[in-house]
Order: C-alpha cells, then sequence, then structure tokens
C-alpha cells in the first residue's frame, strides 16, 4: 500500500481514547450516580402503571445538564424490563428540541402508538383536530396505560401556546380503557409561570427539581466514564478536578463537564501528546468558549452583523473612543456599499443593546453631552473571532469596493 496523506493523522488518533462514543454526550451509561433520589421518587410515583393504575402527571425541572435526559431513557429502559411485552404500560419519549411543532409531536406519538402501518398518520396534511381523534382512537384500542415523556417542553410553548397540553392533558376525559400520564421535562425554571393556572396544576400534579451537581458528584461522574473511555495512566491528576470545578463553577452542568473531558483528549491526542493534563483542559475551555460565540454570531441577522462589523471598523484606530453616534455613521456606509436598508439610528441603538446583551460587546452610558445620552462601546471578542465576523460572505461587496479607502474610517 503507498503512503497516503492520511497516515500520519491515522496514527495520532485513538491512541488515548479507547472508546470515543462513551464521551459523547449523547451516550447513556448503565449508572446515573447522585441521581438516585430523584429516580426513587419517578419509579414510585409511575410504579401504579404496572397494574394499570393512572400515575399522577409529572413536570420535572433542572438546568440543563443535571441528568434530566438520561434518568428519564433510564427509567424507559427499566420499566420495559418490569414489563417486557408492554401488556401493562407503554413509554413514549419525544423530544420536543427535534419536533417543536404540535402536528410534529402528535405525529411522533402517533408513530410509537400506531404499530399498524397503514393506520398511521401522514407526515403532514391532516387537521389536528382529526390527529387528535386518530390518537385517542388508537390509544383505546389497548387496555394499558401510556406514559408520554415531553423532553424540552418550554419549546413548544414558547412557539405554539398550550393547546397541546391542554390535549394530551384532558384526553384522559375521553377514554374508556387506555390511561394517559405525561412527564414534562423543562430546562426553564420558569416555565410553569407560562401556563394557564388550569393547565399549570394538571401537568404538575407531581413536582420533580433536578439540582445541579457540585465539584464532588461532577468528578465522580468524569471519573467512571473516564474509566470505560481511557486506558489507565493516560489521565494527569488534576485533569478531572479540574474539569468538575470548571463546570462547577457556572453551573454545575454535567454535559459541559463532559464537553471539557472529551475537547481535552481530542486536543491531546491531535498534539501528538502521551498524557491528558491541564493545559489542555485550558484550552479544550478556551475552544469551547470560542465556538459557542462564533456559534451566536453565525446566527445574528445581517442587520445585527453589520453593525458589528461598524463596531470593529471603528476600533481598528485602538486609540479612539467609541460612540454610538460614531458607530451610525460607519454603519450607513457599509449598507450603502451592500446595497441593504439603512435602519433608523433608534432601531440601530436598539441593535447595539442586543450585542452587548450577547456578551458580545459592552455598551456603557457614558455622558450627556451635547446630542443627549451617548454610550461607549468597547469589543468584547478577540482578535480570531473579530476576524471571523470580517470574513462572513456578507461583506464581500467591501472588499472589491473601489471607494472603501476614501470612507472615513475605513
Ligand atoms: N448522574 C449522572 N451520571 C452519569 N452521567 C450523567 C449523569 N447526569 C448527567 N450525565 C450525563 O451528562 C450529560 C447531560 O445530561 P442530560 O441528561 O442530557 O442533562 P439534561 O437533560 O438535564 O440537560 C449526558 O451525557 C448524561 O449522560
Ligand atoms: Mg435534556
Amino acid at each position: 500500500m503507498g503512503e497516503s496523506i492520511f497516515d500520519r493523522s491515522i496514527n495520532k488518533r485513538n491512541t488515548l481514547i479507547k472508546n470515543r462514543n462513551i464521551l459523547q454526550t449523547t451516550y447513556i451509561p448503565d449508572q446515573l450516580p447522585h441521581r438516585e433520589n430523584e429516580i426513587n421518587n419517578i419509579v414510585e410515583i409511575i410504579t401504579p402503571s404496572l397494574n394499570k393504575d393512572k400515575p399522577s402527571n409529572i413536570l420535572i425541572t433542572g438546568k440543563t445538564g443535571t441528568g434530566k435526559t438520561a434518568v428519564l431513557n433510564y427509567i424507559g429502559k427499566e420499566l420495559l424490563k418490569a414489563d417486557p411485552k408492554e401488556e401493562n404500560c407503554s413509554y413514549i419519549y419525544v423530544n420536543c428540541e427535534i419536533v417543536d411543532n404540535p402536528y410534529g409531536i402528535l405525529y411522533n406519538i402517533s408513530n410509537q402508538v400506531i404499530k399498524d402501518q397503514n393506520s398511521k398518520i401522514p407526515f403532514t396534511g391532516w387537521s389536528l383536530d382529526r390527529v387528535y381523534e386518530t390518537i385517542a382512537f388508537h390509544l383505546d384500542r389497548e387496555d394499558k396505560v401510556f406514559i408520554i415523556v415531553l423532553d424540552e417542553i418550554d419549546r413548544i410553548l414558547h412557539k405554539n401556546g398550550d393547546d397541546i397540553f391542554y390535549f394530551l392533558t384532558t384526553i384522559n376525559e375521553i377514554l374508556k380503557k387506555s390511561k394517559v400520564s405525561i412527564i414534562g421535562i423543562t430546562n426553564n425554571t420558569k416555565f410553569t409561570e407560562f401556563l394557564t393556572p388550569k393547565i399549570k396544576s394538571r401537568l404538575g400534579e407531581e413536582k420533580v427539581v433536578f439540582p445541579p451537581y457540585n465539584p464532588e458528584q461532577l468528578q465522580d461522574i468524569l471519573r467512571r466514564r473516564a474509566e470505560m473511555a481511557f486506558e489507565p495512566g493516560i489521565l494527569d491528576e488534576g485533569v478531572i478536578p479540574h474539569c468538575a470545578a470548571i463546570s462547577a463553577q457556572v453551573s454545575g452542568d454535567a454535559r459541559k463537564a463532559l464537553d471539557l473531558l472529551r475537547v481535552a483528549a481530542d486536543i491531546a491526542e491531535r498534539n501528538g501528546d502521551n498524557v491528558i493534563t491541564d493545559a489542555h483542559v485550558i484550552s479544550a475551555r478556551n475552544k469551547i468558549e470560542l465556538d459557542a460565540v462564533i456559534e451566536v454570531i453565525k446566527t445574528l441577522p445581517s442587520q445585527s452583523k453589520i453593525v458589528l462589523m461598524s463596531i470593529i471598523k471603528n476600533h481598528e484606530d485602538k486609540t479612539k473612543t467609541v460612540i454610538t453616534g460614531d458607530v451610525y455613521a460607519v454603519y450607513r456606509e457599509i449598507c450603502t456599499i451592500l446595497s441593504c436598508v439603512v435602519l433608523k439610528e433608534k432601531r440601530v441603538a436598539d441593535l447595539i443593546s442586543e450585542l452587548d446583551m450577547l456578551g458580545i460587546i459592552h455598551a456603557r452610558v457614558k455622558s450627556f453631552g451635547r446630542n443627549g445620552r451617548t454610550r461607549e462601546i468597547e469589543l468584547n471578542i478577540n482578535k480570531d473571532i473579530i476576524e471571523f465576523v470580517i470574513k462572513d460572505e456578507l461583506f464581500e461587496p467591501m472588499l472589491n469596493h473601489k471607494s472603501s479607502k476614501q470612507m472615513t474610517l475605513m
């Protein structure tokens, strides 16, 4: 076999990580340490389903990365072990982050309820009422409890209101044989404030809160994963405490901790290093932060990108204090080059505030000068990210623009 440009890269990979899959956040471990209370709690609430009795609906809240999805998946598997033929209860899981409209969610539920290919609901086209009726009909052809888990329910509410919750929590009134229990999961602790009181009390018959993990718990979770993922002796002593400390500081988020460990391992591997050290964790943290900011910038609307670009252009003169008026002047010039609509100054000021809230810039109210109140604007992103903004294809026309050299600030 001849040499390939991939050889070097292949040799570098898979030297440290024995099983990459285990470090992915989609991997669900067999054991979920430090969630025993939450698991027992939920198990107790839903146990009646094994006798075909309807359990209370449950509302589960907790910040991201506190193990909600993992626990509910685990419970689903265990329930199936207790009732392998699904004679008494069926467990239906829907992630509302992926399907976030009522039709999509009901379609997803119906697909898990209706086994007969010829009776399936079409992917689109039916009225919601018809979908509701069909699902109710098929649920009631059996005689058992359906536990429907709706993960990330706040997504639906945000976009579509609470009709679907109304349907799902009142469906028992039309069912004669089967029964439905709802388990709603949300990262948003304020979620219930947005529900109508009736639905709020129905959905939250029982409430289970998942607290953030503390640093020791995160270390424990990481250690168990690391044992499966790495050969012995690959991790420096300080790596796991460091990953745990960083994640605990912000949010007690196990996902973040696992991300840090995985990215640190990737960086070490790519460098051809033999052990994973603290330095790799620091690089991993920087890389993750950078990627997150870039993700935010990518999804900004064009007008916001132009405002950001105007701020960047103003800052090319390092000695200058940049105020709102300067930004607006450059903003107008850029809009002209790009043939974009020029927004009013007030609207641009709003976009500046939004960038400030996203943490991309700092805008401080400064003085009450001749023009009234103004804001002093600083950039809060590093060179690499500035480079990323400038290279956006939106700004391509600026590269060839002849008069750009004559512009006041360009
Ligand atoms: N107690 C735990 N033990 C092991 N891994 C956990 C534990 N809690 C969370 N994880 C892992 O952390 C990641 C995030 O958990 P997840 O259940 O998705 O959080 P949430 O749904 O609350 O945002 C997943 O990879 C999950 O497997
Ligand atoms: Mg989740």
